[in-house]
């Protein structure tokens, strides 16, 4: 069976979890390899809507085992509530295991998050206020705390005393905020880690063998291409690898174990926080774009910020993550638009350029080139089948796959999972 990594090929919010939870039908495991409760995903199974942050889609599936791996940030006060949600909707988290080796974000991580983004006023990065940032922070400066030590309480006990020490001296001298109380949050924690505890596991050998021994694993990658702290519209990224990279990065599988990278795109833009957006619409196409998509966020309910599709950012993605398959998402959204723009190249001052320019946060000079297609009028919400779609849709399709030379292997036309549509 196929290993398959689904990464989202804009800036986040694609709708990956609806692909996810498509491909965890055949599947034998779903790994969540990156990010923290920043993320937020949607399946809509039975009339039944469910959101995720942290918990894999494929948790809907009982036999589907279902990793939250190393390479993830895990806010214990959020997977301890999704947890205790899925068990009030009479939902099993039996097959849920959570690594060992994921750091953990404790309360200081999401008070610097906040103090620090409040900090730098108009030049604030927009972050959704998770602690993500100051997570990986610790993470990489070698202090963070990981799950083997939540879930030993004398470890958690004078590990999280050594840091609320720390982080109350930046707290209180650098931003002149409230110190924390180190006895209630070692409790409160505690509290978590009592809850978590019987999930933890080594999965770095239970995903690597799976990948290696039969497959049929699908690596569910949160946020998108030009969010990765390497790879992304640096610094108006997320702090970790929502590449497909980072799904061996983030897991323990080994790069030749993947067999398949589907990128996950909506047939338009999005995209939340600050930071440049080439295709953005200021205007009533891109408002409308905005309340037919429900473009709100999971996460954080912010508006956001809508604009025509953008073939230098997928052809990007097709090239940083070796896409092998594209999905289009939300292909309903455009319907009753005259004509649809695809962006298939940027002018800047020093020249035309169809690759996404190094330096493109700081390019003040970069605008747009579309191309122009013929829209359509007819409500795609009921179609099934290919032959369903309008011809200028299908065109429009079409037009995606030779301007980013990769295959769409399906298509959506709303948030149900008899909405996706497969093309051959
Ligand atoms: P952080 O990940 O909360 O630190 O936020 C950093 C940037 O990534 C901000 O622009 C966020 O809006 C963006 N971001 C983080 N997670 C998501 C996501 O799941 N979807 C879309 N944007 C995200």
């Amino acid at each position: 069976m196929p290993n398959t990594v689904v990464v989202g090929a804009q800036w986040g919010d694609e709708a990956k979890g609806k692909v996810v939870d498509c491909l965890a039908q055949t599947a034998r495991m779903v790994v969540r390899y990156g990010g923290g409760s920043n993320a937020g995903h949607t399946v809509t199974a039975g009339g039944e809507t469910f959101k995720f942050h942290l918990i894999p889609c494929g948790i809907l599936y009982p036999d589907v085992v279902c990793v939250i791996a190393d390479g993830v940030v895990i806010d214990p006060a959020v997977l301890t509530e999704e947890i205790a949600g899925l068990h009030a909707r009479g939902r099993t988290s039996d097959n849920l295991h959570i690594s060992a080796n994921a750091h953990v974000i404790m309360p200081y991580h999401r008070i610097l998050d906040r103090l620090s983004e409040e900090s730098k006023g108009d030049s604030a990065l927009g972050t959704t206020g998770r602690g993500v940032g100051p997570a990986y922070a610790d993470k990489s400066s070698r202090i963070g705390i990981r799950v083997h030590e939540l879930i030993d309480p004398n470890r958690l006990a004078s590990r999280l005393r050594e840091q609320v020490a720390d982080k109350n001296r930046i707290i209180q001298h650098v931003y002149g905020g409230e110190p924390l109380d180190a006895d209630a949050v070692v409790s409160e924690i505690q509290a978590y880690a009592e809850v978590l505890k019987p999930y933890v596991r080594d999965t770095v050998s239970l995903v690597g063998k799976a990948a290696r021994n039969g497959g049929g694993v699908v690596f569910e990658g949160a946020q998108g291409t030009l969010l990765d702290i390497d790879l992304g519209t640096y610094p108006y990224v997320t702090s970790s690898h929502p590449i497909a990279g980072g799904a061996c990065i983030g897991t323990g599988a080994g790069p030749t174990s993947i067999t398949d990278v589907i990128g996950v795109a909506k047939s338009y833009t999005t995209r939340v926080g600050a930071g440049i957006f080439p295709t953005e619409l200021l205007d009533e196409i891109g408002d409308g774009i905005r309340e037919r998509g429900h473009e709100y966020g999971t996460t954080t309910g912010r508006p956001r910020r809508c604009g025509w599709l953008d073939a230098v950012v997928l052809r990007y993605a097709a090239l940083v993550n070796g896409l092998t398959r594209l999905s289009v998402g939300h292909l309903d959204v455009l319907s009753g638009l005259e004509t649809v723009k695809i962006a298939v190249g940027y002018q800047l001052a020093d020249g035309y350029t169809e690759d996404l320019p190094v330096d493109l946060p700081n390019r003040t000079d970069l605008v747009a080139v579309y191309e122009e297609l013929a829209g359509w009028d007819e409500d795609l919400t009921g179609v099934t089948e290919a032959e369903g779609l309008p011809a200028n849709c299908m065109a429009y399709i079409r037009r995606i796959e030779e301007l980013t030379d990769v295959k769409i292997g399906s298509v959506s036309v709303g948030p149900a999972r008899e909405q996706m549509i497969l093309l051959s």
